[in-house]
């Protein structure tokens, strides 16, 4: 069963921008984390960035204290920010890039040029006990240096898929690039996750890529939580990812 993990920072997104610097607000993001898993999501995903423009330093303690399915902490291989997860002890971190002026996080990890640094981070939190997965472009280069870092996911940008995907032809291009990574990165025993820009229209055709254990959703949930209450929009979605042969 292909496993759905929310990525809850456009929860605190929507706090922040009337609550920042405040030690309260709404909406919650530990509150909707909960409403997400009572909905049957399989994980709850945020993003503590080194700017803390949405999720704060509270918002992942009190997440670890109460999540029961599978904590996700994405992050820079920050110094900050390493040490800080290395005392929370998520189930897994997920290494992403991080760039001040970004929206959201644009591209994939450079893990060829980062190898040292990234496998030195993999090892630390793998001694914690804590997995790793590295956020990726769909390449052949970073998923044999994904391999060779040693992590144990890979989570595959989905971003250039859903990008294009009102483009029949270069939504193709994508789309097999990244059931061409997939199965690179299973011959290489690395697990497989995907995420970034994926919603209710472009989910039916991801069912292609093969080997997919979990997908990290956020903004289209959120959105879509807006007009229909968050629990139809995890119900929703676990529904467009039912069937899925793997
Ligand atoms: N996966 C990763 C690594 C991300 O950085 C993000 C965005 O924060 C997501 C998944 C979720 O993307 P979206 O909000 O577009 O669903």
């Amino acid at each position: 069963m292909l496993k759905l993990g929310v990525n809850i920072d456009h929860v605190a997104t929507l706090r922040e921008a009337r609550y920042r610097g405040r030690d309260h607000g709404e909406p919650d993001p530990v509150a909707a984390a909960l409403a997400c898993e009572a909905a049957g999501a399989h994980g709850i995903t945020a993003h503590l960035r080194e700017d803390r423009r949405h999720i704060v330093d509270r918002d992942v303690w009190k997440l670890r204290e109460v999540i029961q399915t599978r904590l996700n902490l994405e992050m820079a291989n920050a110094p900050e920010i390493v040490a800080i997860a290395l005392k929370l002890k998520p189930d897994i971190v997920c290494l992403v890039p991080e760039r001040r002026l970004e929206v959201t996080t644009e591209g994939g990890l450079d893990v060829v040029a980062n190898e040292r640094a990234l496998s030195e981070t993999r090892k630390r939190m793998n001694d914690a006990g804590i997995e790793v997965s590295l956020f990726i472009t769909p390449t052949p280069s970073q998923i044999e240096a994904s391999a060779f870092v040693g992590a144990q996911f890979i989570e595959l940008h989905t971003g250039a898929y859903a990008e294009h995907f009102a483009d029949p032809e270069a939504r193709q291009v994508e789309l097999e690039r990244l059931i061409a990574a997939a199965k690179q990165a299973h011959q290489l025993s690395l697990k497989v996750n995907a995420g970034h820009g994926l919603n209710y229209e472009n989910l039916a055709l991801l069912h292609r890529v093969p080997h997919m254990i979990e997908l990290n959703i956020g903004h289209s949930l959120v959105s879509r939580a807006v007009t229909v209450g968050l629990a139809n929009a995890v119900t929703e979605m676990l529904r467009l990812m039912e069937g899925y042969r793997g």
